[in-house]
C-alpha cells in the first residue's frame, strides 16, 4: 500500500501528530510506504514530494506547524488542476490521498473523490467550525494560548483600571472566543453567532462599573461585526482588500475599533491586545497530539480498507468515519446554550 499525505490551509497544532500516526500505521500495520506532498495542494500540482518514513517522523509529535509545509492552493482555480492531480496519483501509484485540513482542503478532497481520486480527510483548524465531528485538532491548543493571554491581561487591566478588549481568531464562528473567555472570566465575549452593538456593550460594562469593578476584559472574536451607525447592517473589520484562493476576506481589526467606540462612549480607558498567530503556533496540548493520532491512525486504516470519501470524525469519545460530504453541508457554528452559559458572566 502506497500513501500520500498533504497538509493545506492554515496551519495548527497537531497536524505533525497526524502525518506521524498515518505514517507509524501504515509501515507498522500494513508494511506499506507513505510520500508527503510539499505545501499541500501544490505538492499534488508539481508533484514535489518527499518520502516519510520512521526516521522522518521521529520527534515531530510535540512540534507546532506542519513538517511538510502549507497553503492555501485550491487545485480548482489552476489550469488542468484536476487532470494534474490524476497524473501525479498515477505517477507514484499511490492507493490513496489523506488530505488534512479545515473546509477548503476538505472541499477540494470532496470534489476531487467526486472527480474519481482516492481521497480520504482529515478535518482540522484553530476555528472548530467544521460540520461531522465534534471537535477539530488545533482548537484546544487555541483556547488554552488565549485563556492564558486573558489571564495575563487580567492582572495588567486591573492594576491600571482599563478595560481590554483581546482579539481572538475565529473566522465567521466564535468558539474560539467563546471557550476561552469562558476559561479566562471574560466580562463580554462578541461572536459573529450574536448580533451586538456598540450601545449593549458599553451597557454592560457600565453596570460592571457600577458595581464597583474598575476594569473589564472583553473577548471579540475577529468576524464580529456591528452596525457603525444607526440602522446600518453591521460591518466586517477587515486587514486588507481583496480575497485568498478560496473567497475569503482577511478578518482582522475589530479590536481596535471596538476599544476606540468603548473608550468614547464610556470614558474608561481601553486597550487593545490582538492575540494572531500565537493562538496557531508552537506545541500542541495532550488533547490535541492525542486527537490528530488517533485521526491520522483511522485514515491510514481507511485507505487501507478503500473507504475514500470519508472524513475522520470525533462523536463524543469515539473517532468514526462520516462521509466527506458532511463537512460540506455547512460550517459548525457555536450552539446558543453554549453562549447562554458565558452570557451568565457578563457585566
Ligand atoms: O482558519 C484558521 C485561521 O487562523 C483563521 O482563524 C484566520 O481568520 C485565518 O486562518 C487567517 O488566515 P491566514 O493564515 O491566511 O492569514
Amino acid at each position: 500500500m502506497r500513501v500520500g499525505i498533504l497538509t493545506g490551509g492554515g496551519d495548527c497544532p497537531g497536524l505533525n501528530a497526524v502525518i506521524r500516526a498515518i505514517v507509524r500505521r501504515t509501515i507498522g500495520k500494513y508494511g506499506g510506504e507513505v510520500i508527503g506532498f510539499r505545501y499541500g495542494w501544490a505538492g499534488v500540482l508539481t508533484n514535489d514530494h518527499q518520502p516519510l518514513g520512521l526516521d522522518e517522523v521521529s520527534g515531530i509529535l510535540p512540534r507546532g506547524g506542519t513538517i511538510l509545509g502549507t497553503s492555501r492552493t485550491n487545485v480548482y482555480r489552476e489550469e488542468n488542476g484536476v487532470e494534474r492531480a490524476k497524473e501525479t496519483l498515477r505517477s507514484l501509484d499511490l492507493n490513496g490521498i489523506v488530505a488534512v485540513g479545515g473546509e477548503d482542503t476538505l472541499g477540494v478532497a470532496y470534489h476531487l473523490y467526486q472527480d474519481g481520486l482516492p481521497l480520504v480527510g482529515v478535518p482540522k483548524t484553530i476555528d472548530n467550525d467544521i460540520n461531522g465531528t465534534d471537535f477539530t485538532f488545533g482548537f484546544d491548543t487555541a483556547v488554552h494560548i488565549a485563556t492564558e493571554a486573558i489571564d495575563r491581561l487580567h492582572t495588567t487591566a486591573e492594576s491600571h483600571n482599563r478595560v481590554v478588549v483581546v482579539e481572538v481568531m475565529g473566522r465567521d464562528t466564535g468558539w474560539i472566543a467563546v471557550k476561552s473567555g469562558i476559561a479566562g472570566g471574560a466580562d463580554l465575549i462578541l461572536i459573529p453567532e450574536v448580533p451586538f452593538t456598540v450601545e449593549e456593550v458599553c451597557d454592560v460594562i457600565h453596570k460592571r462599573h457600577s458595581r464597583g469593578k474598575n476594569f473589564s476584559i472583553v473577548v471579540v472574536s475577529e468576524g464580529a461585526s456591528y452596525p457603525v451607525e444607526e440602522n446600518e447592517a453591521p460591518e466586517l473589520v477587515l486587514q486588507s482588500k481583496g480575497t485568498d484562493a478560496f473567497g475569503h476576506v482577511r478578518l482582522g481589526g475589530i479590536g481596535n475599533r471596538l476599544a476606540k467606540m468603548i473608550e468614547e462612549h464610556t470614558g474608561y480607558e481601553t486597550r487593545v491586545t490582538v492575540l494572531g498567530y500565537t493562538q496557531r503556533g508552537g506545541t500542541p496540548t495532550a488533547f490535541d497530539r492525542v486527537l490528530g493520532t488517533r485521526f491520522g491512525v483511522l485514515a491510514a486504516d481507511l485507505i487501507h480498507a478503500g473507504q475514500f470519501g470519508k472524513m475522520t470524525s470525533l462523536q463524543g469519545d469515539k473517532i468514526i468515519p462520516v462521509e466527506m460530504a458532511h463537512a460540506m453541508e455547512c460550517i459548525k457554528r457555536v450552539d446558543s446554550e453554549l453562549y447562554e452559559v458565558a452570557r451568565t458572566f457578563f457585566g
